[in-house]
């Protein structure tokens, strides 16, 4: 493509000079977006976002754990809004569902030790006297005992600055014992652990041992260092039985104390080791003590030396670095033009929340020595693989390149890429094995940087080819939950998961598009397998039945046997929805639009355009689902607008002909309904910034259909969007005027040329040598039939 001789030079008149300041955006994130659920005050149904603080990818992710009564997918990442104060933690997750995952290595401040038994949470826990207060980098909570706790972090450390009233005691505890609890599934457990101190008890260190949770897997270790910038008076080690699960009556259990300066749980691999912990005294001339603690997954020495990434005991100094990071790194690379305040916060949040995982462990892999970049807690790709990548993918490719290469890294030690994993373990795959999506996303949009693509291949192929060992997950024990894909050997012999194994309908749509990205990676890597991927790819087919009428509509995914006949089932239902139903977390009715690489044969399947938009347009009449999943599904669609299953499903009438109005339509009543810049802002888990980016895709006016270089257009919100593609110094300008008539298009120039296609190719938006491009929208309140071009492709078709 040439761009036009007076759009390049304003494209370069753009670029950024190197010492101008950075605007400070994190004035514009509310952390607190997405804490709470539709019931005010608590987190029952909520985002489950981290309010706490971390950095891009942090490492530690510091912030408040706290009790929590009523637990459906709550409160995951340690806060609740109502619960009280059990500690202040190093590592979280955020957004994410299924089971609670870290909250550990704790400090607890105490006040008085009347009444406490150390080893009993509820003895100590405090509630909040005022409203906690949150911002980028910064985290504060009053407790009811008067002390005031502040915290920060830096990549690998935390620091804490805790006020005592003057009249009071002042104690830290650490529990080393302590993790996010949950009520029975997929727990996590303390199993060991080791701790010794400084003669003056002003550092500590060692390390705890934790196993299962929600990825399950054995036991890990998190190495810990922790120092005071005063002298405790006293300090001294405890110990008690393990309570859990054996011992679950904890007033049973009390601490004893020790002189002892180090202090093991048990004999190294024993699981039900004694808890230990330490209670640190400081004098009584001390209101305010300041600590710091670095953790590290390798080793105790490791922790205390990233503690020095932290500069004296300077915690504004500590918070300014946080915001600068995020601010440079992540917030500025799109600038919008906006007045209004509500929407300036929910597009800055949802910027903010899509960059907190997975967390960057480079150099902290206790498994193998290599010198790839490595990232852990991917929770999970099942959610992220749809729109979160190809966000990062246009303002942070490196950062894409980097996961890209951790995942063929895990393949080259463990054999599988993950799908979910966490401390190191991979586990919990829900469906397909999508990091092949999200490594043919990668490929098709040309990230190089150093990924060996021939192994990425071998990687996407291993997916493909190889039976994953069942791990014999009690939730579904019909195959591997922990990697791969556990239905692979009925979909090798029948082109689709039968009903003998779990989720045989969504696993059937899922390898479809894994194996759709084998394809996309083949015709570079491996031309010869390209045939034998696409045709898999359609396996989605032969399970496509049109016996199934439902709602007037006919033709639907069924889960079908080996021997052809169906399971009687309800394309509006999925049962339990649940890892042994025959539909993972989504009805039939959503599943059976999930084919993105091949909407033309979907739409011809369905009974062609006509009835393809009519069947489009029942899944957003309110009233007709009839699947309730809990904190899993908002609204009364067939849509649900609280999973990820239907994220793309609003936006398909781009797939028809001068229908591109309705997908516009659609967005802004899916945003304007379901998210806002409240605490539950968010409709449903945010799944580890899943939901939060594709609110900003939403407002940014594109979608993009992943695993194809190709975006829909839907229409942006903004003035003007300003978005820095990586570091190159170019940019994509997305200018719309008319905003104030209303969200429609009524006409669009891309780089100077009149538009008429519903969607771009990657190349239209980042230019061809990444010299970036421009968007300009007219808009109006009325529907124009601007898009007279060409439909999206349709890649996966037989005949194209
Ligand atoms: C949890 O809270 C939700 C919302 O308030 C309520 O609907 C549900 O019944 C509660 N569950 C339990 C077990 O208390
Ligand atoms: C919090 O603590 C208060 C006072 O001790 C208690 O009444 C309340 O039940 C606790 N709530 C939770 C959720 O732990
Ligand atoms: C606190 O105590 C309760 C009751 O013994 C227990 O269920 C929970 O796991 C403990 N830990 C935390 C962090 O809440
Ligand atoms: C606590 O002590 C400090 C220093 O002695 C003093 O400045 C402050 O006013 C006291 N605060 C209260 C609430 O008594
Ligand atoms: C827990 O222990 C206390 C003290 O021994 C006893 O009174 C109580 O009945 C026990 N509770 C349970 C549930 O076993
Ligand atoms: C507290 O008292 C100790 C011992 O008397 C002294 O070394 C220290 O400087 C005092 N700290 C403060 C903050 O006054
Ligand atoms: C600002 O944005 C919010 C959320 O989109 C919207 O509800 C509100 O009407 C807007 N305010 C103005 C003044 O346009
Ligand atoms: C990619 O990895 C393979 C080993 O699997 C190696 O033979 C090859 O040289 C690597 N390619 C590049 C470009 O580094
Ligand atoms: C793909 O399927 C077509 C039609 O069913 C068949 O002719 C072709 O041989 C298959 N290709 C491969 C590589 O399996
Ligand atoms: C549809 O029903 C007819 C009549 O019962 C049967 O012959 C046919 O095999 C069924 N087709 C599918 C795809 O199930
Ligand atoms: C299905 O068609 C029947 C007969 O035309 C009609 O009465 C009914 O309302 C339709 N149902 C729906 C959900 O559109
Ligand atoms: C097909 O297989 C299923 C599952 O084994 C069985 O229930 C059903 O009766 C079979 N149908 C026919 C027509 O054989």
């Amino acid at each position: 493509m040439l761009v036009p001789l007076t759009l390049a030079v304003g494209l370069l008149a753009t670029r950024v000079k190197a010492n101008e300041p950075t605007p400070d955006y994190t004035k514009h994130v509310n952390l607190f977006i997405g804490t709470e659920g539709p019931v005010p005050g608590t987190a029952f149904s909520a985002g489950n976002v981290f309010p706490g603080a971390s950095l891009p990818f942090g490492a530690v992710k510091v912030g408040i754990d706290t009790t929590r009564w009523n637990v459906s997918f709550s409160a995951n990442a340690g806060y609740t809004p109502d619960g009280n104060v059990t500690a202040i933690t190093m590592l979280h997750e955020s957004g994410t569902g299924g089971a609670p995952t870290y909250g550990l290595i704790p400090q607890m401040p105490l006040t008085t030790l009347e009444g406490v038994n150390l080893l009993d949470n509820l003895t100590y826990m405090q509630p909040r006297v005022v409203e906690d207060i949150a911002t980028v980098g910064y985290y504060k909570t009053q407790l009811s005992n008067g002390v005031t706790a502040e915290m920060s972090a830096s990549h690998h450390a935390g620091i804490m600055r805790y006020h005592y009233p003057n009249d009071s005691e002042r104690f830290v505890l650490v529990d080393l014992s302590h993790f996010i609890p949950s009520t029975g599934k997929k727990e996590q457990w303390y199993s060991n652990g080791l701790i010794e101190r400084s003669e003056d008890g002003d550092w500590y260190s060692g390390y705890g041992v934790y196993r299962e949770g929600w990825a399950w897997g054995g036991e890990y270790r998190v190495y810990f260092c922790g120092h005071f910038d005063t002298k405790p008076l006293k300090t001294q080690f405890f110990s008690g039985k393990a309570t859990d699960p054996y011992w679950p009556n904890t007033t049973d259990v009390r601490h004893s104390f020790t002189d002892a300066t180090t202090l093991q749980g048990g004999t190294v691999g024993y699981q039900y080791a004694d808890r230990i912990g330490s209670l640190f005294e400081f004098p009584p001339n001390t209101t305010t003590v300041t600590s710091k603690v670095g953790i590290s997954w390798v080793s105790a020495d490791k922790a205390c030396q990233f503690i020095e990434e932290i500069p004296a005991w300077d915690l504004e100094a500590t918070i300014q670095a946080a915001r600068d990071q995020w601010n440079t790194e992540v917030l500025s690379k799109i600038d919008i033009k906006t007045e209004n305040q509500t929407q300036l916060e929910m597009f800055y949040t949802g910027l903010y929340h899509s960059h907190l995982l997975p967390s960057d462990r480079t150099g902290e892999n206790p498994n193998w020595i290599s010198d790839e970049p490595y990232y852990d807690d991917f929770y999970t790709i099942w959610d992220t693989f749809r729109c979160l990548h190809a966000l990062t993918t246009l303002i942070l490719p490196n950062r894409v390149i980097g996961i890209v290469r951790a995942l063929i890294d895990i393949w080259r030690f463990e054999r599988f890429m993950p799908d979910g994993r966490s401390h190191n373990t991979n586990g919990r795959v829900q469906g397909g094995s999508n990091a092949d999506n999200v490594l043919a996303d990668a490929y098709v949009k040309g990230l190089q940087g150093g990924i060996n693509w021939t192994d990425a291949y071998r990687a996407m192929k291993t997916n493909a080819e190889l039976q994953p060992y069942n791990n014999f997950d009690f939730e579904d024990p019909t195959g591997s939950t922990k990697e791969g894909r556990g239905g692979l050997q009925d979909w090798k012999q029948y082109g689709y998961v039968t009903p003998n194994r779990g989720r045989s309908l969504s696993k059937t749509t899922e390898y479809s598009h894994n194996d759709f990205s084998l394809a996309q990676v083949a015709k570079g890597e491996a031309p010869n397998d390209v045939g034998l991927y696409l045709n898999r790819s359609r396996g989605w087919q032969k399970t496509w039945n049109n016996n199934v009428t439902s709602l007037n509509f006919t033709g639907f995914l069924a889960p079908t046997y080996a021997n052809g006949s169906i399971l009687s089932y309800d394309p509006l239902s999925c049962g339990a929805c649940d890892w042994t139903s025959y539909s993972y977390e989504g009805v039939p009715w959503e599943y059976s639009f999930s084919f993105p690489f091949d909407m033309k044969t979907l739409i011809s399947l369905m009974g062609g355009q006509e009835t393809f938009e009519s069947r489009l347009d029942t899944m957003f009449i309110p009233g007709l689902t009839r699947s309730n999943q809990g904190g899993n599904s908002a609204g009364t669609t067939i849509f649900n607008p609280g999973n990820e299953p239907s994220f793309m499903t609003p936006f398909l009438y781009n797939y028809l002909p001068q229908k591109q109005y309705k997908s516009v339509q659609r967005s802004r009543e899916v945003v304007n309904q379901y998210y806002n810049n409240g605490r539950s802002g968010i409709p449903g888990n945010d799944d580890a910034g899943a939901m939060s980016s594709w609110l900003v895709w939403n407002m940014i006016g594109l979608y993009p259909v992943v695993t194809q270089p190709v975006y829909l257009i839907l229409s942006p919100w903004f003035e003007e969007v300003k978005l820095k593609l990586g570091d190159e110094g170019s940019f994509l300008r997305i200018t719309a005027s008319g905003l104030d008539k209303g969200p429609y298009i009524q006409s669009l120039k891309v780089n100077g040329r009149e538009w008429t296609q519903s969607w771009l190719s990657h190349n239209d938006l980042v230019g061809v040598d990444g010299e970036g491009a421009l968007l300009e929208f007219e808009m109006g309140a009325d529907a124009a039939l601007w898009d007279t071009g060409d439909i999206p492709p349709s890649p996966g078709a037989l005949n194209k």
